[in-house]
C-alpha cells in the first residue's frame, strides 16, 4: 500500500482561525493562588504539592498514595524505578503511545517489546501481550488511548501468572473508570500527566498513584536526589544516601494551579464526556468514519480524545476539516517509526491496517456542544 504524503502544509492552527484541537484549562481562581504562593515563603516543592498529593489520592488513589512530581514522564521514570526494572530485563509496551511511556526504559536499557493496538480500542491489544510474555517479561505497560481503560482484567490475570507488576499510564485517564473502579487505584502503579492541555494542568507536572504503602517514603527520596528530605528538615542532617535518586519533583506554583483545577474537576470532565457524547450523537450513520471506543459499558471513558478512523483519504479529510476552520490531527505516532526504538516492527498488522486512518477532532473545555454539531455536519458532508 502507498504511505500517505505527510501534511505539512497544515500549519498548527490559532484560535482566530477557527476550532483549536486543544486549549489548555486554567482555572480563574488559579491566577490567585499561584499569586498567594508567589508571595509565600515556598514556591518549590512544599505544603501545596503535600495537599496536592493529599486531595488527589481521595478521589483517584483509592487505598494508596500519591506521589507529585515534575511531569508525567518523570511519574512513569520513577514508576519504572519502583517496579525494581534494570538493564537488560524486558518488558511489554503499547506501540501506540506517546513516546514518554516509553522513553524512560532506553535511560534503563530496558529492552521494549511492543505490542499491537486492538483496532476497536487502540488499546493495547491483549492477545498479542499473550504471545509475547515469557518468563523474561518483568513488567507490562498500558496505556489507556485517549481516556478509555484498557482491558484490566485481562491484563491483570497475564500479569498473576507470571507474577510481574502492571503499570498504567493514565496520562489521558483522570476520572474514567473500570467495572466501576476508579482509574489510579487498581495496578501497583499508575501515572497521570499535568501537561499543559490535559484535563489538569500544573504547566507540566505529573503524579504517581501507588497501592504499595511500603514503597512510598522510597518513591519520596528518589523525587528529591535519594535524600530523605524530613530528616534534612530537622536541622542536623548526618543522614548518607545509599540510593540513587533525580529531581522528579513538582512545585508549590504547580501544585497550586492543580490544585484549582482539581476541585473543579466535575465540570472539567462532565464537559469534557457531553462533547464526547455529542460526536457519538453527531456521527451515528456517518459514512466512511467510525469514532473509537464510543460504545463501551463496562468502563467509562475519560474522553481526553476524540479518535476516528476514517475508511480513506485521511489527508483529504484533515483539508475538508480545515478548510471549514477546524484543526485536526494524530496526536500520537507508532514508537516504532522512531529509530531510537531500533526501527519499524513487521509484527503489529492492527497498527499497520490503522497507521494511515485515525485521526483526533477537538475536544477541550473552551468548546461548546454546538461546535461539536458543527463539525459533525462538515464530517457528513463528506471529504
Ligand atoms: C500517553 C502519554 N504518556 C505520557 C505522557 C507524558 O506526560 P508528560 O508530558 O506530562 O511528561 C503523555 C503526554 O504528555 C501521554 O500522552
Amino acid at each position: 500500500m502507498q504511505k500517505e504524503k505527510p501534511m505539512n502544509e497544515l500549519p498548527v492552527m490559532n484560535e482566530q482561525e477557527g476550532i483549536v484541537l486543544f486549549h489548555p484549562h486554567v482555572p480563574a481562581r488559579a491566577i490567585d493562588e499561584v499569586t498567594n504562593v508567589l508571595q509565600s515563603r515556598w514556591i518549590g516543592q512544599g505544603p501545596r504539592v503535600a495537599q496536592f498529593e493529599k486531595e488527589f489520592s481521595k478521589r483517584f488513589a483509592g487505598a494508596g498514595s500519591s506521589i507529585a512530581v515534575g511531569s508525567g514522564t518523570d511519574a512513569l521514570h520513577l514508576a519504572y524505578i519502583l517496579a525494581g526494572l534494570k538493564a537488560g530485563d524486558e518488558v511489554i509496551v503499547p506501540v501506540f503511545t506517546c513516546t514518554a511511556t516509553n522513553i524512560p526504559f532506553l535511560y534503563m536499557d530496558v529492552h521494549v517489546r511492543f505490542a499491537d493496538v486492538d483496532p476497536e480500542t487502540l488499546n493495547i491489544d491483549v492477545n498479542h501481550v499473550r504471545q509475547l510474555v515469557s518468563d523474561k517479561t518483568k513488567a507490562i505497560v498500558c496505556v489507556h488511548y485517549g481516556g478509555l481503560p484498557c482491558d484490566m482484567d485481562e491484563l491483570h490475570a497475564v500479569a498473576k501468572e507470571f507474577n510481574i507488576p502492571i503499570i498504567e499510564d493514565a496520562a489521558h485517564a483522570p476520572g474514567a473508570t473500570y467495572k466501576g473502579k476508579v482509574i489510579g487505584a487498581i495496578s501497583p502503579f499508575t501515572m497521570f500527566s499535568f501537561q499543559a492541555i490535559k484535563h489538569i494542568t500544573t504547566g507540566d507536572g505529573g503524579m504517581l498513584t501507588l497501592q504499595d504503602p511500603t514503597l512510598v517514603s522510597k518513591a519520596e527520596r528518589i523525587r528529591w536526589f535519594g535524600i530523605d528530605r524530613s530528616n534534612k528538615q530537622k536541622g542536623t542532617w548526618e543522614n548518607d544516601i545509599t540510593e540513587v535518586g533525580y529531581k522528579y519533583q513538582m512545585t508549590d506554583i504547580g501544585a497550586a494551579m492543580g490544585l484549582c483545577s482539581l476541585h473543579e474537576f466535575d465540570d472539567i470532565l462532565g464537559h469534557r464526556q457531553k462533547l464526547m457524547e455529542g460526536y457519538k450523537k453527531g456521527l451515528r450513520g456517518a459514512q466512511g468514519i467510525k469514532l473509537i471506543g464510543a460504545d463501551t459499558t463496562d468502563r467509562t471513558h475519560a474522553a481526553w480524545l476524540c479518535t476516528a478512523l476514517v475508511e480513506a483519504n485521511r489527508v483529504g479529510f484533515m483539508h475538508a476539516l480545515r478548510n471549514k476552520g477546524i484543526e485536526s490531527g494524530q496526536v500520537h505516532y507508532r514508537n516504532d517509526r522512531y529509530s531510537i526504538f531500533g526501527g519499524r516492527r513487521d509484527d503489529l498488522p492492527h497498527m499497520d491496517a490503522i497507521e494511515d486512518r485515525y485521526m483526533v477532532l477537538p475536544l477541550h473545555t473552551k468548546m461548546t456542544l454546538e461546535q461539536v454539531d458543527y463539525i459533525c455536519e462538515v464530517i457528513k458532508q463528506g471529504w
